[in-house]
């Protein structure tokens, strides 16, 4: 992943910046694409796991949909190359005027979550003339064993249509006549790496499905969201399993022949192949634990803070021996750590450190908190020749 001739290109960019290796990315899409044609399962990339355009460019390239939660994100999926006809929308709290946005667009279909929600959708189409695709976005009661904060298929949660909500709208399809009911979404959580819970899910999915088309709906389509983990601990070419996830939902989702199937894959697809370039400023000890302090902190990446996520930390440019580091990014807040107790090479200031998969969830969560400027972005296909003429 990091040659030599690499890493002394890298080190002439100012830090911190996002590296994107493309080929990886490449690579990911082939690998998804294939497992998903098995079954003609259809794919929408999670834009909000990252939204750089060169990204959305490939990634559209192959084909694949794009899931949205905002109108910027529509106009964004719309402009790298993603086909009106493959967009979804979704999102918890979708203002008037990105509905009527995403009216206008002849998308998919718009992913309600919940019954105020419906009735304000359904208004904004009787006023625009038309009729629009939804799907049902219903809060199955499932837990994903995942990060707490990163869960969203529990009742205690703000995402779905309850059960009640639900019962409403079976008993009260005629209030929706500008609607055309015709799918049926759920997103359970992100990162998931417990794989029954995906068959558990299905399950559910199979006693809903069979409820909402005996109440006399006509569902097309069958959303099962995102959510499957990436390997944090070993990121090198790890190319999620995708053969394996999609099989779960291939044995266990009874699917009917009037029926297509979606995912809406986030970090799985773009995760791996970001990383966070950014150089050592300081080194100083604090009781008995030498700190290394980086020039990124929770600015560029969040999900340490947020999560409390592990990403994987190597030093690029130094050969000594193993010593234990705290590793603390510049902002004022106690949080503010990407590792504790990590295991580095001798480590020095101008020293260039990577952070690994940080390809989602990480350039799009970035703030100018304490007045600091966005990061950089360099990509693979394009590094040799930008760092020729920096030189
Ligand atoms: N579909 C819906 C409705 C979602 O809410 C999400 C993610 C996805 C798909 C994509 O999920 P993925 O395949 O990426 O797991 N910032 C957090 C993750 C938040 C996920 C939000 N929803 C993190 O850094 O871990």
């Amino acid at each position: 992943m990091f040659n030599a001739e690499l890493i002394e290109g890298l080190c002439n960019l100012k830090t911190p910046f996002y590296y994107y290796d493309t080929n990886l990315l490449h690579q990911t899409l082939v690998s998804i694409k294939k497992a998903a044609d098995l079954y003609n399962y259809h794919t929408h990339y999670a834009i909000k796991a990252n939204a750089n355009e060169k990204i959305l460019r490939i990634i559209s390239s192959y084909g694949i949909g794009a899931d949205c939660v905002s109108g910027h994100e529509i106009k964004r999926a719309v402009n790298c190359g993603f086909k009106k006809s493959q967009i979804v929308y979704a999102g918890v709290g979708k203002t008037d005027d990105e509905i009527i946005y995403a009216l206008s667009q002849n998308i998919f279909c718009i992913n309600c979550e919940s019954l105020q929600e419906m009735e304000i959708v359904n208004n904004l189409a009787f006023k625009v003339g038309k009729k629009q695709r939804v799907a049902l976005r219903i809060n199955p009661n499932i837990e994903a064993n995942t990060h707490v904060n990163i869960s969203t298929g529990t009742k205690s949660t703000k995402f779905g249509l309850s059960s009640n909500e639900l019962d409403f709208i079976i008993s009260n399809k005629d209030n929706f006549s500008s609607l055309l009911i015709e799918g049926i979404h759920f997103h359970i959580g992100s990162q998931i790496t417990e794989l029954t819970v995906f068959a558990h899910l299905c399950a559910k999915v199979n006693l809903i499905n069979t409820r909402i088309l005996e109440s006399g709906f006509k569902i097309k389509h069958i959303n099962f969201g995102g959510g499957l983990g990436i390997n944090y601990e070993i990121p090198e070419y790890q190319i999620p399993d995708f053969r394996k996830y999609f099989a779960i939902f291939n044995k266990n989702f009874v699917q009917r022949t009037t029926q297509s199937v979606h995912f809406e894959p986030g970090r799985s697809i773009t995760g791996q192949c970001g990383m966070l370039l950014t150089r050592v400023l300081f080194v100083k000890t604090n009781e008995n634990t030498k700190t290394v302090i980086l020039d990124a902190g929770l600015t560029e990446l969040l999900r340490p803070a947020l999560y409390q996520a592990n990403h994987k930390i190597v030093n690029l440019t130094s050969k000594g021996i193993n010593e234990l580091y705290d590793i603390a990014g510049p902002i004022c807040e106690t949080t503010d750590y990407f590792g504790r107790s990590i295991k580095l090479p001798e480590t020095q200031r101008g020293d260039l450190i990577a952070i690994f998969s940080t390809g989602a969830y990480g350039e799009v969560m970035a703030s100018s908190y304490n007045l600091r400027s966005l990061a950089e972005k360099y990509f693979s296909d394009e590094i040799l020749t930008k760092v020729h003429t920096l030189i």
